[in-house]
């Protein structure tokens, strides 16, 4: 069974060190993950109701993240931290998909975090706010394994390549646990119908 993901992360950063991380996520992934990358959040406009009322698909750049979001048996999304907690490009992200009210492509969906920083804590804080955000919208957030990176500047060549083997070995076990852990939601569940 090929178990399909998209994934993508919360920073427009031409050199984010999370959509470098995202970048890799494909060629890691096990062969029956089929990963695709959502790199198009730099068109997704900051989240308004009265946008969305005359707009219900939502303006393109969210019609299409909706569509691969709902489209796809897992998502996984790598956030940044400011400020101790999500950039509001990610917030904002999280905050489109969990409308329209009542057919979020959030609701039931399995998602697993992961997220990078220059900095020392490799996005603890961040990654709570994201699971709490997430969980709020209604999708399930894989609890085990974490995945922090901190200093994340280290871990790339130049080419965005991820060198650094312990976070490769690392990232590869996310991947296979996460691909096993929708196959296990899906048996328990079936897979998520949402409402149009
Ligand atoms: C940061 N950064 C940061 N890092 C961290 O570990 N904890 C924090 O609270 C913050 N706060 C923070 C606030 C603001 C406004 C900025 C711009 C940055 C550093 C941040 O993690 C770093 O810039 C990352 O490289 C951002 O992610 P991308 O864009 O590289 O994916």
């Amino acid at each position: 069974m090929t178990v399909s993901i998209v994934a993508f992360a919360g920073s427009l950063r031409a050199d984010s060190l999370n959509r470098r991380l995202i970048a890799n996520v494909p060629v890691l992934a096990p062969q029956t993950l089929d990963v695709a990358v959502f790199d198009d959040l730099a068109a997704v406009p900051l989240f308004d109701e009265d946008l969305e009322a005359t707009r219900p698909d939502g303006p393109g750049a969210v019609y299409a993240l909706r569509l691969a979001a709902g489209g796809a048996d897992g998502l996984l999304i790598a956030t940044p931290e400011y400020n101790q907690s999500v950039p509001g490009v990610m917030k904002n992200a999280v905050d489109w998909l969990s409308r329209p009210d009542g057919a979020s492509v959030l609701d039931g969906k399995p998602v697993a975090i992961t997220g990078a920083t220059t900095g020392p804590w490799g996005t603890r804080y961040a990654q709570k706010e994201l699971r709490h955000a997430l969980t709020a919208a209604g999708a399930i957030v894989m609890p085990q394994p974490m995945l922090f990176v901190p200093n994340a500047e280290a871990a790339f060549a130049p080419d965005g390549t991820l060198t650094d083997p312990a976070l490769r070995s690392r990232l590869v076990g996310l991947l296979s646990a996460f691909e096993r852990w929708i196959a296990l939601l899906s048996a328990a569940v079936g897979p998520v119908a949402v409402e149009a």
